[in-house]
Parts: C-alpha cells; structure tokens; sequence
C-alpha cells in the first residue's frame, strides 16, 4: 500500500468509529443505559458463539457468567429500559415497541428463558443433550422450558442470537 492510500484509509476507518458514536450521541438517562446493555449482550453473545463453536468440553464457569450477562439484561430487566415516550431520537426503537407491547415482552422473556437453561446447564457436559434431528433453528416461533432444557449449548446460542435479530427486525429501526 502506498503511503497516500494508507493515510485515506486510516481516515475513513476514523469516520467509520466517528459514526459509530455519533449514532448514539446525545442519548441520555434510560435511553443511553438501555443502549448500554445491550452492547454489553452483544460482547456476551460474541463470546458465547466463539465457545460454542469451538465445541466442548466448554468452561462452565464462563459460559454460565456470559450467559448471566445476558439473562440480567433480558425479561422484565429488558422491559423497564423502555418506558413509553422514549422512542424519539437517537433512540432506534420502532413505535412498534409500544404498539405491539406483548410481541416486544414475548422476545425479551425469550431471551431470558434461553440464557436461563444455558446458564443453569453450564457446569454440566452438554455432550449427552441432543437436538431432535433434524432440528430447524429458524422458524420455531418461542421454545419452552422443558424444550430448552433439552437442547445443547451450541442450539441454545444458536437460539438465543435468533431472538436478537427477531426482536430487531421488528422493533429497532435499521
Ligand atoms: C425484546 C427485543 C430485543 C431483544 C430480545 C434484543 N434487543 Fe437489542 N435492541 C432492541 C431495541 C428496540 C434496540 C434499540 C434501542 C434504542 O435505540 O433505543 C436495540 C438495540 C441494540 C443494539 C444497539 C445499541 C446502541 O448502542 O445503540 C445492540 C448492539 C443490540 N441491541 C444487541 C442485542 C443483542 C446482542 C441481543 C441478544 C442477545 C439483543 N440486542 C436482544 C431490542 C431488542
């Protein structure tokens, strides 16, 4: 690369972070602590993909603390982060939010739901918990408990992320 291509590049890789936070700039009070949050999910969900591809045997430990992160930020936790009347900008959340309120609660406690049956299985070896087969991630609408008790990690996660872009396709603008 020559040394005017890299200068241009490192600017445009400072705009790139420079649009990042300008994105959430001047978010404040609840809106900027449930922006917050869910960064802090999105850190917790990345981990937990990068451990359950590597397979097991998993640290329990750790999975069972990244899947706390995500079940302290979830259910009704989730919920008290959006009060009505908080959507204008630079909020993203979608009056959706609002108008469909039970969809919305629907995904949050789902979420929870799921990092709940990660989080208390993560000490056990996932090895022996098997997915009924051929199992379809995509287009089961809200698993149970008893189902989630059933599957593996790697499914749990795989679910738990199906939740995050559910919930967004719907309620965050984008
Ligand atoms: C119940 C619905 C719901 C669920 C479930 C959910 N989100 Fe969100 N998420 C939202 C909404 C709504 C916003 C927009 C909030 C705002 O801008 O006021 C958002 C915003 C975000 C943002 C942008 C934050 C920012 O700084 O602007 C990230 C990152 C994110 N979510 C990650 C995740 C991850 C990862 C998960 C799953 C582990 C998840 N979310 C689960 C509804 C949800």
């Amino acid at each position: 690369m020559t040394l005017p291509t890299r200068a241009v590049a490192a600017f445009a890789l400072m705009l790139a972070g420079v649009g990042i936070a300008l994105a959430h700039g001047g978010a404040t009070g609840i809106v900027k602590e449930r922006m917050d949050a869910m960064v802090e999910m999105d850190r917790a969900m990345k981990a937990l993909v990068v451990i359950v591809r590597a397979g097991p045997p998993f640290d329990g430990g750790e999975v069972a603390r990244l899947a706390g992160v995500l079940s302290d930020h979830s259910g009704d936790d989730l919920l008290d982060g959006f009060p009505e009347g908080t959507g204008h900008a630079p909020s993203e959340a979608l009056p959706a939010v609002w108008s469909a309120w039970d969809g919305f609660a629907a995904q949050a406690a789902q979420l929870q739901l799921l990092a709940d049956a990660l989080a208390e299985r993560a000490e056990d070896d996932f090895n022996g918990a098997t997915a009924p087969e051929p199992y379809p991630i995509a287009g089961i609408d809200l698993v149970d408990g008893d189902l989630a008790a059933s599957l593996p990690a790697r499914i749990l996660v795989a679910h738990m992320s199906e939740t995050c872009s559910a919930c967004h396709a719907d309620y965050r603008a984008r």
